[in-house]
């Protein structure tokens, strides 16, 4: 009963949120103490459906967040866990932080630019990947959390930001088995 007047109000107060999230972070400042370790991805919204095809194959997956000593490189490491055969696969990417641009970019994928979200005293991060060339091109953004479940906040907030930025299909990751080891 609570639960759902709560909800009830949450949808009110998100109808009179405005469109302005100034919580953009510079790729090179961020506290890389802080952010390192383990992340739960637990949902992403895109311009299109197709964009989020990829996605769709994910029951869950969990990321180890690694900086590189001495360099302006990120590591990050994920266990995905295959919604059909419910398997865990391996995936690893290095990021290099522009430091002109203060954006990341996928080693191996120059035109996949990545900039960084992140909320004060929020245990979460989003990153907002925009590909305008190439084969492909996209807009997506990803919600990373320390905890495995959004709260009812964090996912409405996720929704009215994807919103805003006109990214309109949204995938939940089902989360229907334990996420992999990492
Ligand atoms: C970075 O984060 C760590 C751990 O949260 C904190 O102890 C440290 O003070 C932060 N550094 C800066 C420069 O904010
Ligand atoms: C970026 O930073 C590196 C290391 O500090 C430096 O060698 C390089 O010249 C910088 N590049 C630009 C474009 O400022
Ligand atoms: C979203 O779409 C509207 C209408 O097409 C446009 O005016 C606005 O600039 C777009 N916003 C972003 C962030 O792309």
């Amino acid at each position: 009963m609570f639960r759902e007047l709560w909800e009830k109000l949450l949808y009110l107060i998100m109808l009179f949120w405005q469109c302005k999230y100034d919580d953009k972070m510079d790729a090179g400042s961020l506290n890389k103490t802080q952010y390192s370790g383990k992340w739960h991805f637990l949902m992403v919204a895109a311009d299109s459906d197709n964009s989020l095809l990829k996605f769709r194959a994910m029951d869950s997956s969990v990321f180890l967040l690694t900086p590189m000593d001495d360099t302006e490189m990120l590591l990050l490491q994920g266990q995905i866990r295959l919604s059909q055969s419910m398997k865990c696969i391996t995936r690893q990417w290095t990021y290099h932080i522009n430091n002109e641009t203060q954006e990341l970019i996928l080693e191996g994928q120059p035109d996949l630019k990545t900039e960084i979200f992140v909320k004060k005293n929020n245990d979460c991060i989003l990153l907002l990947e925009t590909q305008e060339k190439g084969s492909e091109t996209f807009r997506r953004l990803m919600l990373y959390d320390r905890s495995p479940t959004a709260t009812k906040y964090s996912r409405l907030e996720f929704e009215h930001r994807a919103n805003c930025m006109n990214l309109s299909a949204i995938f939940v990751l089902e989360q229907a088995q334990a996420p992999c080891e990492i």
